[in-house]
């Protein structure tokens, strides 16, 4: 169990790099499988789940080693196509592996994945994308097996367009015959780093970051190397925590565009932003204004990885925020435990409601899950006194040493 101690009322002053993304480097790391090749990847996070990502691949046979920010993978020899359920079970992010080994082996053995829990995660449009192009998939509830004597591109119509959907079948299509093109794909930056890691690989990938991607076939590349982009997740939390504490904190090595919705809502709470090419300054008096209506939709609109750590940040907000969840049915797991400390916050279905309160008092919280848990930290640093949150191991499969990079800005928080 981690045990995060923080006490409320400091500054955040200095300069932070922000890590690697987490949901970039893990479909990248399942990638890596769809031809034989020997890939370095840099700036990857430590994080369990990328531990995770690279257990199933050594599961599934090959090399893989992550030494400090860099990942070495060399999938020339596979021999497996099956992940066991332990390993499924411990990120969503397993489940791009089916798109992955149905490429190079023509053949998948999973089962459904873990990750947070917020709300149903089904994998139907996974499942009838890649049925579509010529996969056979039995799956009983639990177990999945896919297998294809031939894939063929075709053209797909996503009904809602899902991430993890479109990167399986970006994977899946680069062994597919002919062209495959989907329509409605997401275009979260993620995508266009999937895009971009593919290409270098050989595959002829083109539209990402719009809502239409071809995938044409594949020259399989022998070696590569790819720099994961940063994370918008981290840097949306740590802005969020530097807007509501009070500080003057620059933002190293991020794409401002990225999260630019975050920083939207920032500014209009009163923080004062500058971006740069790759750096964000951000200076509040940490006395910040509600927001009106935020709600979370998909890229380019407001993540719904960053709607836990805004909430935080507007929990003493003068005025109101109503927040309106899009993505997931049930990712207002943190409120509870955030008006544990004070905060005015009233769910009715997908809609929070947000009165700014005065103060907000530590007490001991459980992290419900990985943003939630971050969203409890933000809070925390706001709390008057102490806060401790119990945390089976959320926060750390999304953020790399939190507590010392905030300590770098001059909170006051230790990881137990
Ligand atoms: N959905 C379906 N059917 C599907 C696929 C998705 O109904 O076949 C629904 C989901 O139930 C959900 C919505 O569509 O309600 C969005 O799901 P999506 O597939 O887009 O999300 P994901 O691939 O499971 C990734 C990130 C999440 C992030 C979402 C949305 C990774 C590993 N995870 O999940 O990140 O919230 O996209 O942007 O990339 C996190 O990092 O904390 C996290 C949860």
């Amino acid at each position: 169990m981690d045990i995060w101690k923080l006490r409320g009322g400091s500054r955040l002053e200095g300069q932070c790099f922000v890590q690697g993304s987490k949901n970039a480097s893990l479909p990248i790391i399942a990638a890596s499988l769809i031809c034989p090749a020997e890939t370095e990847l840099n700036n990857v996070p430590r994080l369990r789940d990328v531990d995770s990502a690279l257990k199933i691949l050594r599961h599934l046979g090959c090399c893989a080693e992550q030494r400090g920010n860099d990942v070495y993978i060399n999938s020339t020899g596979i021999s497996e196509n099956k992940i066991p359920h332990a390993l499924m079970l411990e990120m969503r992010s397993s489940v791009i592996f089916m798109g992955a080994l149905l490429a190079r082996c023509g053949e998948a053995r999973l089962s459904l994945p873990g990750g947070c829990q917020l709300g149903k995660r089904p994998i139907d449009i996974h499942i009838s994308a890649l049925r579509k192009m010529g996969a056979e998939i039995d799956e009983d509830g639990s177990n999945i097996y896919c297998r294809a004597a031939k894939l063929r591109g075709c053209e797909l119509f996503l009904p809602f367009p899902s991430v993890g959907a479109t990167e399986n079948i970006m994977l899946t299509a680069s062994a597919a015959e002919g062209e495959t093109v989907i329509k409605g794909a997401a275009r979260e930056p993620e995508i266009e780093a999937l895009a971009e890691y593919m290409r270098r690989l050989g595959c002829n990938v083109i539209g990402d970051g719009t809502d239409t991607i071809i995938i044409s076939g594949t020259k399989p590349k022998a070696q590569l190397c790819y720099r994961v982009i940063s994370d918008r997740i981290v840097a949306a939390t740590l802005a969020c925590a530097a807007a509501c504490a009070g500080g003057d904190v620059e933002l190293r090595s991020v794409d401002a565009g990225h999260f630019s919705t975050v920083l939207h809502f920032l500014k209009q709470a009163g923080c004062d932003i500058i971006c740069d090419k790759h750096t964000v300054r951000l200076r509040s008096d940490g006395k910040l204004y509600g927001v009106g209506d935020v709600c979370t939709q998909p890229y380019p609109g407001f993540p719904t990885d960053a709607q836990p750590v805004l909430m935080a940040a507007l929990l003493k907000a003068q005025g109101r925020t109503i927040i309106t969840e899009n993505i997931f049915e049930n990712r207002y797991r943190q409120a509870e435990q955030l008006c544990r400390l004070g905060a005015d916050i009233q769910i009715d279905g997908r809609v929070a409601k947000i009165n700014g309160v005065e103060r907000l008092v530590g007490v001991r919280l459980e992290a419900t899950d990985l943003r939630g848990g971050a969203a409890m930290i933000v809070a925390g640093l706001n709390a008057d006194g102490d806060t401790e949150i119990f945390d089976e191991g959320h926060i750390k499969r999304g953020y790399e040493n939190l507590d010392q990079v905030l300590r770098s800005l001059g909170a006051d928080i230790k990881l137990l």
